[in-house]
């Protein structure tokens, strides 16, 4: 049988490389579009690459959101079966401070790909993932949230991932192009930024437990987010382009969890109880156990701190979704929880941070 051919924008981010493995994993011919950089990007598909060279398998093209031509050249050129549109400046603090840009790319950027298909009369062959998100919600108007709730967005990128949402949604009715939303829930993994917080938080968990760092800085202890695990999300992605018609799916956990019972968690992990003291920004997380004696620690000893500079303007102070349609309809079933998620990221920044450690005292 002949390979699918899958085009991915946002190849080098955290579910650009979960998607294209699991898709190298049925076989796909995965194509995706990576962005010049002064230095390399392409750490989380490197050995994707190199595992897939010899039988051009797995190949990168130059591009960028914000140029439209680029995107409707590789789009023909390509020929794709299906597109999974994941690029996009993803960060909600930073939007704050580039919030034309973030248009530019996470809603301007849907445009051009779903402009692009429509121009090449590509409408009945390509289908289109929109990578949507529950910072739709934003300013919760009911909870759990589902594919019913109405959005409330509070940053630019909100905003901006409301535009793509909608004009995906445009397009379907307008055009008949198979192009749906994934309304997906906060995912996380080992690959995940380290400046999203739990990335953050156990980088620098790891470190202090082997002596590389003194404190955590953090800032909304009482955010609550709806936290899943990358690997089981990005399949939904591809479920919905297998479903029979195009459509919107909510994917989420189901639980959440404030950033505080995060931190208190991974510290656990590498045998530290922390205690939460005090109220507001004086609040701190300070040691109330040690089970192993671990590099100058004490009991007593504060290791969190709030710093307001990672408060943001406005706030989405809690999530939590209700995949039930997704659950339904794609038979969609995540294999991790929220022990299992973090258990992998404390593991894998521990292995990171002794190494940091060995090559620190060389
Ligand atoms: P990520 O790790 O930040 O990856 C974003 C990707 O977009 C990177 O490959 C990045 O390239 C690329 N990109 C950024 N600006 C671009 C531009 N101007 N032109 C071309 N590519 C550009 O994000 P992620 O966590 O994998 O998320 C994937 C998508 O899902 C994003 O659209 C995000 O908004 C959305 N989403 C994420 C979550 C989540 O919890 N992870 C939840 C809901 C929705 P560089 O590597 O060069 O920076
Ligand atoms: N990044 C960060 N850094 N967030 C912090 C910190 C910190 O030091 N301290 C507290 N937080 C709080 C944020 O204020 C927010 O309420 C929560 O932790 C989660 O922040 P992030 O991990 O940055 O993720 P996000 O929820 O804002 O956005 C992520 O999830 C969205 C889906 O809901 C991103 O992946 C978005 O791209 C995605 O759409």
């Amino acid at each position: 049988m002949k390979s699918k051919i899958a085009l991915i924008t946002g190849i080098t981010g955290q579910d650009g490389a979960y998607l294209a493995e699991f898709l190298l994993s049925k076989n796909y011919i995965v194509h995706g579009i990576k962005r010049r950089s002064s230095s390399f990007n392409t750490e989380r598909i490197d050995h994707l690459f190199q595992e897939r060279s010899e039988d051009s398998t797995f190949i990168l093209h130059y591009g960028d959101m914000s140029d439209g031509m680029n995107i409707t050249r590789l789009i023909r050129d390509v020929n794709p079966n299906e597109i999974y549109n994941l690029a996009a400046m993803s960060h909600v603090r930073v939007s704050f401070d580039t919030p034309e840009y973030t248009a530019n790319i996470d809603a301007i950027g849907t445009l051009r790909i779903l402009e692009a298909v429509r121009l090449l009369g590509m409408e009945k062959k390509v289908k289109v993932y929109q990578a949507s998100t529950s910072e739709l919600f934003g300013k919760v108007q009911e909870t759990p949230q589902s594919e019913t709730t109405p959005f409330y967005p509070r940053s630019p990128y909100g905003v901006a991932k409301m535009y793509a949402y909608w004009i995906t949604k445009n397009y379907r009715e307008a055009y008949g192009i198979f192009a749906s939303n994934g309304i997906l829930f906060n995912h996380e993994s080992p690959m995940r930024g380290e400046t999203f917080v739990t990335r953050k938080i156990t980088r620098a968990v790891t470190r202090i437990s082997v002596g590389l760092q003194n404190q955590l800085l953090i800032g909304n202890l009482n955010a609550k987010r709806d936290w899943g695990h990358a690997k089981d999300y990005v399949k939904s992605m591809w479920m919905m382009l297998q479903h029979d018609k195009a459509d919107d799916f909510v994917i989420a956990s189901g639980q959440n969890f404030s950033v505080r019972d995060f931190i208190i968690k991974s510290f656990k992990l590498v045998g530290i109880d922390v205690d939460f003291q005090g109220t507001g920004i004086n609040e701190t997380g300070v040691i109330t156990k040690i089970k192993n004696q671990t590099d100058g620690l004490k009991v007593g000893q504060t290791l969190v701190k709030i710093d307001p500079v990672y408060f943001r303007p406005s706030e989405v102070d809690t999530l939590l979704g209700n995949s039930n349609k997704a659950r339904t309809k794609l038979k969609w079933i995540p294999e991790y929880d929220f022990d299992s998620l973090i258990k992998e990221m404390v593991q894998s920044d521990l292995t990171l941070a002794n190494k940091e450690k060995i090559i620190k005292e060389l």
